[in-house]
């Protein structure tokens, strides 16, 4: 059992340690899940954090690249922890995953620099722990890539590109330089979670789309609440298909 890099908690050697700790998991290292993973600043609910400035605003952007950098962290450690928790998964799955986890890592790194360079530090505001919220460890590995892939990383799809549509009103900046790099490349990661999905539910002969709908409304209690609308473009992109799309319009409306 290595040391559990989950429990370490300031940002630069987490991400290091992260890093390391991605190639062990391929290699089989295992170590124990903690219920939560370590952070060195305040964790507050979601949807009661402190009032937002504005794009224009140094602080604004600032505060973006805080909260991306909360989202890529939580997406890394995820990722990892799929790794750890399904050993025995397909080869080529768990090492497309541990290249997934080392992007995360490198969207991490770009929002901790572009904080930085801004004249913030990563604990300046508080954090939310919502992605790690959502999943369990008695999530099956098809929930899991729903969760992750489809439905959290899903969702930044869409809201990531109404907060660079926001960005086309005021002058160019790092900011939104980095928020596009991260929006193409989250694109690959919903695709690898769509076709992972497909693949493993025909390898189980489920039918996808009936459990694409269901786990929708089974999960819900623990997902996140999506607010921004669905961008059916990029969800084309990110491989989902019609029914699906449907669901997650029919689920936004009913929420709203
Ligand atoms: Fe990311
Ligand atoms: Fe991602």
């Amino acid at each position: 059992m290595s040391k559990n890099v989950l429990l370490t908690s300031a940002i630069d050697e987490k991400i290091s340690s992260l890093e390391n700790q991605v190639h062990r998991a391929l290699l089989g290292d295992k170590f124990q899940i903690p219920q939560m993973p370590e952070r060195d600043i305040e964790i507050w609910q979601k949807g009661r954090h402190p009032a937002k400035k504005g794009l224009s605003f140094v602080e604004g952007q600032a505060r973006l690249l805080h909260d991306m950098a909360n989202i890529e962290l939580q997406a890394m450690e995820l990722a990892l922890r799929t790794l750890c928790e399904y050993p025995d998964a397909d080869t080529t799955f768990r090492e497309q995953l541990a290249a997934l986890t080392l992007s995360e890592g490198q969207h991490l790194k770009m929002c901790v620099r572009g904080l930085r360079d801004l004249g913030f530090e990563w604990g300046h505001w508080p954090i939310h722990m919502a992605l790690w919220n959502a999943v369990s460890e008695s999530d099956s590995l098809i929930d899991r890539i729903f969760i992750v892939h489809r439905y959290l990383e899903g969702s930044g799809l869409d809201s990531g590109k109404s907060l660079i549509e926001r960005f086309s009103q005021i002058p160019p900046n790092k900011t939104v330089e980095i928020m596009k790099v991260i929006s193409d490349e989250e694109l690959d990661h919903v695709q690898f979670g769509s076709l992972w999905y497909r693949e493993f539910c025909n390898q189980q002969k489920l039918d996808a789309d009936h459990k694409f709908k269901n786990l929708l409304t089974d999960l819900l209690p623990r997902l996140p609440r999506r607010m921004e609308p669905v961008n059916v473009e990029l969800r084309r992109r990110a491989l989902f298909n019609e029914s699906e799309i449907k669901n997650l319009v029919d689920l936004r409306e009913s929420l709203l």
